[in-house]
């Protein structure tokens, strides 16, 4: 992902008392908690590949707690982007000593267990988040271990499969708007992709800053854009944007990053640009959840499959059959 930024005069778990021995628990005393949910289901990456080479399997062990971990009972996991290219191979010098992997990023669920230096979540409380890009065991299984800061309390007003599909793309442009180029009210921002989960993520976060936004997007997202909140909306399958959109943006973020977009970004510019990626933020993601909850930070979804079909949900992206989030339900 490039953000683009030319400088101007700115610079810019042991028993719990419970009867029931599958009853989650928080420990307060040992550095390395043990859970009692030793095993689960997961989604392994035994090996680089398609669809095909994803197993789930049952008897997955489930590693002991930090003491900032948390053990979450995952309820939906969104498909990013990320996840099917790690499946192919991205990253392979780092990844592939790693084998099997674990791929997903975001999850929404419930505490199940807390290690021992966690004091802002509490087994029970429902909760959504995302993993930081490298993290080797993902959020495609039954119980996810997360640190604290890269979760938070779920908005009541949204589902989980709805919570699922928001934190690490609004982390995403949270970082590159919010942290790298610090836009403020009254400034233009152009969002080159405002189609997809990132884009549409920046759109809404850059208008609830009180920004001027104008965006690039196919002609089925052009309705829920402007209802988001953009001024301007160009159909890249049929405008030439280079010149539908006049004048100079304090911050263009490209979310395709192929020569042409990275060229038109950077003309349309008044600042030097930068590369920028995910990063786990507790501030960005406390926005990020006051946001959602008051109905301005929403991601459509546009499919749902259970986890037991992780195959043919990966397939169905690859083959880009679904342009929406595609969101992985575990019961
Ligand atoms: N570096 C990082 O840390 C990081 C983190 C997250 C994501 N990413 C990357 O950022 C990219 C976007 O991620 P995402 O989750 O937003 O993906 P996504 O939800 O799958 O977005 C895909 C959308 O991009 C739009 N699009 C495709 N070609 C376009 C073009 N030429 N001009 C304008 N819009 C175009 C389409 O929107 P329409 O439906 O409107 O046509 C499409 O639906 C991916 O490449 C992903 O790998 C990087």
């Amino acid at each position: 992902m490039r953000r683009l930024l030319r400088r101007s005069s700115q610079t810019v778990l042991i028993g719990n008392g419970s009867s029931n021995p599958f009853a989650p628990f928080k420990v307060g005393f040992n550095k390395v908690q043990r859970t009692l949910v030793t095993s689960c289901r997961a989604v392994l990456l035994p090996r680089f590949g398609g669809p095909e080479v994803l197993e789930l399997r049952d008897n997955v062990s489930v590693p002991d707690l930090k003491p900032n971990e948390v053990l979450v009972r995952a309820r939906a996991v969104s498909v990013n982007p990320l996840d099917c290219r790690m499946r192919e191979g991205y990253g392979r010098s780092l990844f592939e000593p790693l084998l099997p992997l674990i791929l997903g990023r975001d999850i929404s669920g419930e505490v199940a267990g807390v290690g021992s230096s966690v004091r802002s979540l509490s087994v029970g409380q429902e909760v959504f988040g995302a993993l930081h890009p490298t993290a080797v065991r993902g959020t495609y299984v039954d119980y996810a271990i997360l640190p604290e800061d890269e979760l938070i309390s779920k908005p009541e007003s949204i589902s989980h499969v709805e919570a699922s599909a928001i934190p690490f793309a609004a982390l995403t442009a949270w970082r590159a708007l919010r942290s790298t180029a610090s836009i403020k009210e009254g400034q233009r921002v152009l969002v080159i992709g405002g189609g997809g989960a990132v884009g549409f993520s920046a759109i809404q976060l850059a208008v609830a800053v009180g920004c001027h936004v104008s965006t690039t997007c196919g002609s089925e997202s052009i309705g829920r854009i402007l209802a988001a909140g953009a001024e301007q909306a160009v159909d890249y399958t049929t405008e030439d944007y280079e010149v539908s959109i006049k004048g100079y943006f304090d911050a263009v973020l490209d979310t395709i990053g192929v020569p042409e977009t990275e060229r038109i970004g950077v003309n349309l510019l008044k600042r030097e640009y930068h590369w920028t990626y995910m990063r786990a933020d507790n501030e960005g993601l406390a926005e990020i959840r006051r946001l959602s909850e008051a109905g301005k930070l929403k991601i459509p979804v546009e499919k749902t499959f259970p986890i037991t079909q992780v195959r043919e949900a990966h397939e169905a992206k690859d083959k880009r059959e679904i342009f929406g989030k595609v969101v992985l339900e575990l019961d």
